[in-house]
């Protein structure tokens, strides 16, 4: 894939959304030249429960494209669930159990996966990692970040995923390491990172272990990220469609009730990370020693119902509507801005990340 293509695309999603560039002065060097927080990345919702790779169920999904399509469609974060999963004698003799090992489930599974919710053809992590790398070796001036709900206790686990991943932990970019230091020297710029082909990151919830420092690459997400909640909330206002250019002709009124959830912290136990429409992010806030300044942090903005089943609670046009940069910007603008002060994503997480209008906008590349 042509660099430019991919700067393109990332440029025209990043006008709509947070106006950082133009598109008239976003070329590669400009691409190369900034910092890692300074862009905006597509990012996929359990970009591996889709009917592709783990066989899931349509109705069940979150989405429609296989992660090899995500990749040439644009997608730049992928968002996975692990789990290790231990399957007893009788499955495996009866072959019901797809997977062993750290695979990719949807939340935990670690006693036995379950068809509906995780898949018919339950994935180990390698397969997607396999993808990834392939991706990267291909193109050298690309940067893919990973999002791990992360049900494995043991970093060793997961180290010995990786080591069996042929040039994995080569790629892997390690913001605690003396050379990048990112808590002290910032985020490094994109050409720093490709020079030295250190270009996956690794952000990791740590629902059952803290990782971060045990395996280099580790992240512990809340120390370097600002998450809003992905729940939520039954927050219907008014939208004025006349400013959605393509979606709009797709209703018969200029104005809908839709449900535009508020934003609020993910991070609601830690007492200054708990911002929302009520209390403003404190940029000049430093939780600890061994995480960033608030304005330092990287903002992973979930937008996404959450809930499977799309057929059933949500309708195509509602996820096409979600999914444009109008309605991005409009739930940023009125919802998230007063929570997190303005701060503009750098990842924004979507399902259905191809259920858009702007075919010209997120185009598939030569799949
Ligand atoms: C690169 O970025 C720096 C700021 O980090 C800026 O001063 C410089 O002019 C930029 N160079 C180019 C070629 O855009
Ligand atoms: C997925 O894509 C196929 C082919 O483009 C389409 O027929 C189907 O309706 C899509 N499903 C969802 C859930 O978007
Ligand atoms: C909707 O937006 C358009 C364009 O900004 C404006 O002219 C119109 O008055 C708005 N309608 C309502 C109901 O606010
Ligand atoms: C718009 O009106 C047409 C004809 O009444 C109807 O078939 C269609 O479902 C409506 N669309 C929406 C989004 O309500
Ligand atoms: C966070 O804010 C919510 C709502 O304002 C409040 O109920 C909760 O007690 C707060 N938690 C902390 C740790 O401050
Ligand atoms: C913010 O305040 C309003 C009005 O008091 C309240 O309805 C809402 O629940 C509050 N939001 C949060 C996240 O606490």
């Amino acid at each position: 894939m042509q660099l430019k293509n991919v700067c393109l695309k990332f440029s025209t999603f990043l006008c709509l959304i947070c106006c950082a560039f133009s598109q008239s002065n976003f070329n590669n060097e400009a691409y190369l030249n900034k910092s890692l927080n300074e862009i905006t990345w597509l990012t996929a919702h359990n970009s591996h429960l889709n009917v592709f790779d783990n066989v899931v169920l349509e109705i069940a999904s979150n989405q429609n494209l296989s992660l090899d399509k995500q990749l040439y469609y644009g997608v730049r974060g992928f968002m996975l669930d692990i789990d290790l999963l231990q399957c007893s004698k009788l499955r495996s003799l009866f072959g019901s159990c797809s997977c062993e090992g750290v695979c990719l489930c949807h939340g935990s599974c670690s006693k036995s996966h379950d068809n509906i919710k995780d898949g018919f053809l339950v994935k180990k992590l390698e397969y997607a990692l396999k993808k990834f790398v392939k991706f990267l070796n291909k193109n050298p001036n690309e940067i893919i970040t990973l999002f791990l709900e992360n049900y494995v206790a043991d970093t060793k686990i997961l180290q010995n995923v990786f080591d069996r991943v042929k040039h994995f932990n080569q790629l892997v970019f390690n913001p605690y390491s003396p050379e990048w230091d990112v808590l002290r020297k910032g985020w490094p710029k994109i050409k720093e990172m490709i020079a030295s082909n250190k270009r996956i990151l690794i952000f990791d919830d740590e629902k059952k272990a803290d990782h971060a420092g045990k395996a280099p690459g580790f992240i512990r997400s809340r120390d370097f990220l600002l998450e809003n909640h992905f729940g939520w909330h039954n927050d219907f206002i008014d939208v004025n469609l006349s400013n959605f250019k393509q979606i709009k002709n797709l209703y018969n009124s200029s104005s809908i009730k839709m449900e535009i959830s508020r934003c609020v912290s993910l991070h609601r136990t830690m007492g200054q990370l708990n911002w929302s429409e009520n209390k403003t992010l404190d940029l000049n806030f430093r939780e600890h020693e061994n995480s960033l300044l608030n304005s330092e942090k990287m903002f992973l903005f979930h937008h996404y119902y959450g809930v499977s089943a799309k057929s059933i609670f949500i309708d195509s046009l509602t996820v096409k509507l979600m999914n444009t940069p109008e309605f991005v910007n409009e739930r940023l603008k009125r919802r998230c801005n007063p929570g997190i002060n303005g701060k503009k994503p750098n990842y924004i997480a979507l399902d259905f990340i191809n259920e858009n209008t702007y075919k010209d906008l997120i185009l598939p590349f030569n799949i």
